[in-house]
């Protein structure tokens, strides 16, 4: 059976880690910039291990140099998005590779991508909102940059703010400004966590970051005190196992502990993360899931329910994603 049909929620995704390789190639051939160091013989982006690989996905944003390649960037993610079923896409968006943390460029990229993604729940019937997402080892006062331009543009479209990149750089509570920007903002909160650190990092960015969600997070299982909180708090976790599998965060599909943790009742949803640097995408998640887990349909509604429920939109949206989940099921 293919999973590609069904519709789906993705609530864990960036937009930069989307772009497809050839895009980014192409793009580079464009504006004359050498970066074949970052492709492999069939020009997928080469990597080993997690230094490498945020290393590769910053050589691969230096050709994403203006508003209008953001623009032709989101009309290619969410076509392929599309492609795969996915009805509500919420995306990762650093404002450092927009513009540099300045909030008037930041307003023109984030532009060219909302009238992209117009069109494209126009066209393809894929809804996207955004969220402002600092990087962790660019520094706190970088990522209170990005906090704001957060606040300067929460509203219908950006929605949330969140935190990747180097996980084990600094502790949480050196980010706590930036989040609390955000949060008196009226923004939601979300953090990567718990993939690279243990779960003292996720129970510290709880506790620091006051976040609902946290991205990864599947070192939480490491505490059984500390599962209970997550469960006691209906925090939601925006497991990615795919990028997870490839990254090396755990040993293989079947070490996985997904399964583990929505046991243990933890609130679960499946996202791809970075899909081409993962050769991956929602169907594979599902398919893979599968084949691992034994879960199905009943399953994936499930994770589909919740990956709604948690999302960062307002109620009108959430009911509208309702009716598509609805309708096709
Ligand atoms: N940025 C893009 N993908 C990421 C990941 N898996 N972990 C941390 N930061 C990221
Ligand atoms: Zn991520």
């Amino acid at each position: 059976m293919t999973y590609k049909s069904m519709p789906k929620v993705e609530i864990h995704h960036h937009i930069e880690g989307a772009a497809p390789p050839k895009f980014i190639a192409g793009l580079a051939l464009e504006k004359g910039i050498d970066i074949s160091k970052i492709f492999d013989a069939d020009g997928g982006y080469a990597y080993d291990g997690f230094g490498e690989f945020l290393a590769t996905y910053e050589a691969a944003c230096t050709p994403l140099t203006g508003p209008q390649e953001f623009y032709r960037l989101t009309q290619a993610i969410l076509a392929e998005a599309a492609e795969h079923g996915v009805v509500y896409l919420e995306t990762f968006i650093s404002p450092d590779f927009c513009g540099g943390g300045d909030v008037a460029a930041w307003r023109d990229y984030l532009a060219a991508i909302e009238q992209a993604a117009a069109e494209a729940e126009h066209d393809a019937g894929i809804t996207l909102r955004g969220i402002v997402t600092a990087v962790r080892h660019f520094d706190p006062d970088q990522a209170n940059l990005a906090a704001k331009c957060a606040t300067e543009t929460a509203g219908d479209f950006i929605t949330g703010f969140g935190m990747g990149g180097a996980e084990t750089h600094l502790r949480p509570a050196d980010f706590a400004y930036a989040f609390d920007m955000a949060r008196e903002a009226g923004l939601q909160l979300t953090c990567h966590a718990g993939e690279w650190g243990g779960a003292a990092m996720v129970a510290e960015t709880i506790r620091d970051l006051g976040v609902t969600r946290i991205g990864h997070g599947i070192h939480v299982m490491q505490d059984p005190n500390l599962v209970a909180e997550a469960v006691e708090k209906g925090i939601v976790f925006e497991v990615c196992p795919g990028s997870n599998v490839s990254l090396g965060a755990v040993t293989g599909w079947n070490a996985h502990p997904i399964a583990k943790m929505r046991d243990a009742g933890l609130k679960v949803t499946v996202s791809t993360d970075d899909p081409p640097f993962f050769h991956t995408d929602m169907t594979r998640e599902f398919t893979l899931l599968n084949r691992t887990f034994d879960w199905d349909v009943v399953d994936f509604s499930a994770l589909n329910k919740t990956a709604m429920e948690a999302a960062f939109c307002d109620d009108a949206t959430r009911a509208k994603i309702a009716e598509k989940l609805g309708d096709a099921q």
